[in-house]
């Protein structure tokens, strides 16, 4: 058994292949190790089971980092292009959903296909169901891994070992334990893309209303999605409400304009001369889910006639309804989140190699870095783009 490699990647996952499969069409010997049962299980599970596996709009801006330009480089140098031209190769139909997101027509085993057949094809090797028992690094600058399967060395170590969402995928907080043994600060982590729960009077007015959805543009810290909000049975979700939860922490004020696009003021007064007898909530019912809006004038407006409301009223209704405040007591945590926010710290690593600017060799790539991207295939495209930097590097 070979034991001896140039570079040695923890975790099986996107960005972790990506670094592999290319630092072995280099021609280095490189060995993946995964504690995990198979490899790319995020990657199975992603999209739906269809893998959103790129957005063709991935920029900089997309990204949630202590330092927003430190993704700059890989993404510049590893496109969505770059994805989709190897995607081509392999034959794999895909279609664009919507704003650049791009999903196999068939089905995410073909990505996970696609890099273990560009691995095999690079000579990488890769053991599954691998724990990491301890990792040294020798005083001839080696590191070398103790695992039940045997102890392995390399020049190089790459952590892309991945955040804590979905513990029941093989998600672990390992790699941030390894960053903090080889002296990497290590950020405070939360879970991103995440629903958000609601507590006491705000979830009992709503809490019965779960599976009713509606457009919406959510907004916290200056950050605004519009996109469809669900309400659930223990609080918020949908596209546009994991979206803002990576700009939201407790205590946080967020708001929701209900009527996106719309000039709610105007609309308004509009009614009150065109529908002067309607009351609102059957207006309001038009443009909203009916239950909804009944739970909107129930709760939070006075139901009555058009004709009734003075100006003010109208406005105060107006101002309501486009920027609903809504009091989250939380998220639904790692359990179902996305993303990790916040992890190694940029600060401490080189935004072209991916390498730890004190200890040489040392990578960290992917999801474990304090790099997040939005919903719609961007933390993809960071996991290929910071797994071929380092690939490149080794
Ligand atoms: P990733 O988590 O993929 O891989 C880490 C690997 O390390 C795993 O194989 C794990 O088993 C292994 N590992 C962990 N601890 C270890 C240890 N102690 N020892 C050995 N191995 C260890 N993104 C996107 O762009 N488009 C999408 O469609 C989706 N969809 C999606 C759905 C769901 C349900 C989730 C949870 C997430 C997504 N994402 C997504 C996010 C995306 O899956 C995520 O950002 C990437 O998988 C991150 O890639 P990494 O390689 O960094 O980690």
């Amino acid at each position: 058994m070979n034991t001896q490699f140039d570079a040695i990647v923890i975790g099986a996952g996107a960005a972790g292949l990506m670094c592999a499969l290319t630092a072995g069409q280099r021609g280095l010997r490189v060995l993946v190790l995964d504690h995990a049962n198979k490899a790319g299980k995020k990657i199975l599970m992603s999209g739906g089971g269809r893998c959103n596996f790129t957005n063709t709009g991935a920029s900089p801006a997309n990204f949630v980092s202590a330092n927003k330009h430190f993704c700059k480089s890989a993404l510049a140098r590893y496109t969505p292009w770059h994805f989709i031209a190897l995607v081509e190769r392999h034959r794999i139909a895909y279609h664009e959903k919507e704003l650049g997101q791009l999903f196999c027509d068939d089905s995410s085993k073909q990505i996970v296909a696609m890099l273990l057949a560009e691995c095999a094809h690079a000579g990488v090797e890769i053991r599954t169901h691998c724990t990491i028992e301890r990792v040294e690094h020798t005083d001839a600058g080696h590191y070398r891994l103790h695992t039940p399967q045997g102890h392995f060395t390399s020049a190089a170590l790459v952590v892309a070992s991945g955040g804590l969402s979905i513990p029941s995928m093989g998600a672990s907080g390992f790699g941030y334990q390894l960053a903090k043994q080889f002296g990497q600060h290590v950020l405070p982590t939360r879970a991103g893309l995440v629903p958000l729960t609601l507590s006491g009077k705000h979830a009992e007015r709503l809490q019965d209303l779960a599976g009713v959805s509606l457009p919406v543009e959510a907004t916290c810290n200056g950050v605004s999605f519009r996109n469809f909000m669900l309400i659930t049975h223990r609080g918020i979700s949908g596209p546009s409400i994991l979206q803002i939860s990576s700009y939201w922490q407790p205590g946080d004020d967020l708001r929701l304009d209900l009527l996106p696009g719309i000039d709610g003021a105007q609309q308004l007064a509009d009614w009150q001369r065109t529908r002067r007898d309607t009351e609102l909530k059957t207006v309001l019912g038009e443009v909203l889910p009916k239950r909804f809006a009944q739970r909107l004038c129930e709760h939070w407006m006075i139901n009555k006639p058009l004709r009734q409301y003075t100006p003010a009223e109208l406005h105060a209704i107006a101002e309501l309804l486009a920027a609903w405040p809504l009091i989250a007591s939380g998220s639904e945590g790692y359990r179902t989140a996305e993303v990790t926010l916040g992890g190694v710290d940029t600060d401490g690593l080189s935004s072209s190699t991916l390498q730890s600017k004190t200890i040489p060799g040392l990578y960290f790539i992917g999801e474990v870095v304090d790099v997040t991207g939005w919903l719609g295939g961007y933390n993809f495209q960071w996991a290929w783009a910071s797994g071929h930097a380092a690939g490149m590097a080794i």
